[in-house]
């Protein structure tokens, strides 16, 4: 059969609200024309982020009340071991309660004044949380990556000359770690290929420095390499995960993305030392190191989702259907990052409304017209989240997993092409008040 179905069907359901044009007009009025402050209620198909708004299976629910809530040597914590320590064959596993909580224990050992992060493209909070040491965030991304329309099997994949040179001049002293996200989400969710994951490794054991996944999409990850890099197409997307991982010295992960789960996260290392230091700083902010941040029953939903995230026709589904959304616009004259990622479309604004410049927000005009015409929620990445360090002028919309069906996806495209339609009209804002950092957060705009 060509057709490829959601591989799973629907046992609970959860109304959706159908809302007027004229009250979406109000709603964004009332919002600042910032659809981060619209109540998800008045939202009908929400693709703000794709990161804790998984649907749980019936195993997970299952799981969740078996959770052990003991205070220590809970067995969810055993469970959750069992099925990281199986993946990823890392020594040490800590339980976080979201991703950002790893990466600011981990750089918090392991990074300080002068020191230089390179990744292939750093996400917001890792940034964020490397520079709050006083160390330096740096992007590696390949040059061809700037370049929305390139269409490259692993256009995620970090710039090996460049971290060379960077070794070479900064020294290796003053490199702590180097990263690897995978996907590479500020990347337009772009995959690294094992290639480009072993010849990182090379440079890295030659200085002596550790690398770390950023973990958050390693299975959609691995779906990618098994599809589109010669040699993998036997094998399973389990093993090729194992793979990845094998190939770094620790990882920070988000299990709000690939293990389906509301909440979550943990830190792995090899290192005895640092992984005592950030057990110690566990304690401090997360929680005893048996349960972290999180509830028992959460560390028994991540345990389950891991096993579930890696399994063939899902895979298959997710990536098909991420895939779907991005042809059917780009190929009726959208123009998106090319090729389709994993997790998400991105629109390329800047290109699509060429009449709107930087400073008036194409991505955020996007977004509010989006939403005005078909209560369809995406999120700018652009102008307004990164100010003028912004490379591009993106509208992203992230696909929950399990969340959507195709007639959803549907509904998506005939919105985004009605809206490409008369795209001339579409105006441009102006911001009238602003926080003093995170501006996308909580920022007001009106049209003009
Ligand atoms: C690549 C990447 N790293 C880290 C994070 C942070 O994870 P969390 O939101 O669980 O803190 C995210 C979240 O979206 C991400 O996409």
């Amino acid at each position: 059969m060509r057709t490829i179905i959601e591989p799973f069907r629907i046992k609970s359901v959860e109304p959706l609200r159908q809302t007027t044009r004229q009250e979406r007009e109000q709603y964004l009025e009332a919002a600042g024309y910032n659809l981060f402050l619209i109540q998800a209620r008045h939202i009908l198909i929400d693709l703000l982020t794709d990161s804790g708004t998984s649907a749980m299976s019936t195993e997970q629910w299952a799981a969740v009340m078996r959770g052990d809530e003991s205070y220590a040597g809970s067995e969810s914590f055993f469970r959750l071991k069992r099925a990281a320590d199986e993946l990823t064959g890392f020594r040490h596993m800590i339980p976080t309660h979201q991703g950002r909580a790893a990466e600011r224990i981990l750089f918090s050992v392991m990074c300080k004044s002068g020191h230089i992060v390179p990744n292939n493209t750093h996400f917001d909070t890792t940034r964020a949380n490397i520079e709050f040491t006083g160390a330096r965030a740096v992007d590696l991304p390949l040059a061809e990556a700037a370049d929305t329309q390139a269409r490259l099997d692993f256009k995620g994949n970090m710039d090996v000359a460049a971290l060379e040179q960077l070794v070479r001049t900064a020294g290796a002293g003053r490199i702590p770690l180097v990263m690897l996200t995978v996907t590479n989400n500020s990347g337009g969710g772009q995959p690294v290929s094992m290639g480009n994951i072993e010849a990182v490794k090379r440079v890295c054991a030659a200085a002596g420095i550790p690398l770390y996944l950023d973990a958050c999409r390693f299975a959609e990850n691995a779906w990618f390499i098994r599809e589109r890099e010669p040699g993998y197409a036997d094998w399973t997307p389990k093993r090729i995960a194992q793979k990845m991982f094998s190939l770094a010295d620790g990882c920070t992960f988000s299990a709000k993305k690939d293990a389906f789960a509301n909440i979550g996260g943990f830190l792995c290392s090899n290192d005895d030392r640092v992984a005592q230091q950030e057990t110690n700083l566990l304690i401090l902010t997360e929680g005893f190191p048996t349960y972290g941040g999180l509830a028992g029953r959460d560390l028994d939903a991540i345990a389950t989702g891991l096993e579930e995230v890696l399994d063939i026709d899902y895979l298959r589904y997710r990536i098909a259907s991420t895939s779907y959304l991005g042809r059917h616009i780009a190929d009726h004259g959208v123009p998106i990052v090319e090729p389709p990622g994993g997790h998400a479309i991105y629109i390329d604004a800047a290109r699509m409304l060429p009449h709107i410049p930087p400073h008036r927000f194409p991505g955020q005009a996007l977004a509010v017209e989006l939403y005005r015409h078909a209560g369809i929620r995406g999120v700018e990445i652009g102008s307004v989240m990164f100010g003028e360090a912004a490379r591009h002028e993106l509208l992203r919309l992230a696909i929950p997993r399990r969340v959507y069906t195709q007639s959803h996806i549907d509904y998506v495209v005939e919105a985004i092409l009605e809206v490409n339609g008369r795209k001339e009209k579409i105006r441009g804002l102006e911001i009238v008040e602003q926080p003093p950092f995170l501006r996308h957060f909580s920022a007001r705009f009106r049209e003009v």
